[in-house]
């Protein structure tokens, strides 16, 4: 009798409440998926195939009207490769495929069993080719290779193949970010010397290698490096090294990418700030065809099922010059029309 009566009540509440929100919305959960014309941080998001997005560590490229998403696949065991994903809107993402994937040739550097982290993918104006770098680990040597790895695709979708990968100017190199400055330089920011160390260095013009213009940043245990520039002033989001676990975010400000880098504080605002939400920084992405609009990118680990691991993804908003990201359960890209 008991179970009846809750099921009655079950029923009502359903075609109360939660019948008429479909309709109306379009969606009852607050998750981001092809019907979906709102973000919502920290949810499953699915592609416009209705599959989870694989797409961890990554960066977001835009060329000629479409964005690409670019990021570590994960999976039941070793690294895969690089995953694509493509939108015109930002909302809606379609699979292109896997855009880098690990050889099976055991002479090669990414042979199966290696780990690719925080891929990033950049333009090359001069010679048309895009150019992929990431985070290298060879395989069965753990954390200790520290490489960063190019790869090279005549297409934002790939296929990417591997050109090297090295110690820039021989330091250590593990998370990392690209930026593409107004006048088309190009730059690696990452963490050296066992992750205590940031550094920069400008690429060759063809974005294939580090210059020896290559410069500490600063030496404060940082990793998870995500620049931007606005209004001719650089900032630099970063997190602290604690693993997979989340930790307290940071802004870094300059005049110059080569400093001096002058810290600026949490630029997280709402519950859980401190712990950057639950995420750790990835990339900023800067919206096409809206001024000062920003999006931070970062994911959520989870550590004992890597492919679960959530995105984050919120707006950025400037008080003072200063950079401030607020928790939102949902929010949608009018936020950068006030
Ligand atoms: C934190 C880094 O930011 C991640 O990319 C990954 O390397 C983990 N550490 C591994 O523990």
């Amino acid at each position: 009798m008991f179970v009846m009566l809750r099921f009655v009540f079950l029923l009502v509440i359903t075609i109360l409440y939660v019948t008429p929100a479909i309709a109306f919305t379009g969606h009852s959960l607050p998750e981001n998926g092809n019907d979906s014309i709102v973000f919502s941080p920290g949810k499953v998001w699915k592609d416009e195939k209705d599959n989870v997005i694989n797409a961890h560590g990554g960066g977001v490229l835009y060329n000629k009207s479409t964005y690409y998403w670019y990021g570590e696949v994960r999976g039941e065991t070793e690294s895969k490769g690089v995953n694509v994903y493509s939108s015109k809107d930002l909302y809606h993402w379609k699979f292109e495929g896997l855009g880098l994937q690990t050889s099976s040739d055991p002479k090669s550097d990414i042979v199966s069993g290696c780990i690719i982290e925080r891929p990033k993918v950049i333009y090359n104006q001069k010679t048309n080719k895009y150019v992929m770098w990431f985070h290298l680990e060879m395989k069965g040597q753990g954390y200790n290779a520290a490489r960063a790895a190019v790869a090279i695709s005549d297409k934002p979708t790939g296929p990417f193949t591997l050109v090297k990968s090295f110690r820039p100017n021989g330091h250590m190199s593990r998370d990392m970010g690209l930026f593409v400055d107004s006048d088309q330089a190009a730059y690696h920011i990452y963490s050296a010397q066992d992750n205590y160390d940031l550094r920069i260095s400008k690429l060759t013009d063809d974005y294939l290698s580090p210059t020896v213009q290559d410069t500490l940043l600063f030496s404060k245990h940082r990793e998870a490096p995500a620049l931007f520039k606005k209004d001719d002033q650089y900032y630099l989001i970063t997190s602290g090294c604690t693993g997979w676990e989340p930790n307290r975010s940071s802004v870094h400000v300059s005049k110059s990418l080569f400093g001096p880098w002058e810290m600026a504080g949490d630029p997280m605002v709402g519950p859980k700030s401190e712990l950057t939400f639950g995420g750790q920084s990835t990339y900023i992405l800067p919206v096409q065809g809206k001024k000062d609009a920003f999006i931070f990118m970062a994911d959520v680990w989870k550590p004992k099922d890597l492919k679960d691991s959530r995105y984050i993804w919120l707006p950025i908003e400037f008080k003072n010059d200063k950079p401030i990201i607020e928790w939102k359960d949902q929010w949608d890209l009018s936020v950068f029309d006030k």
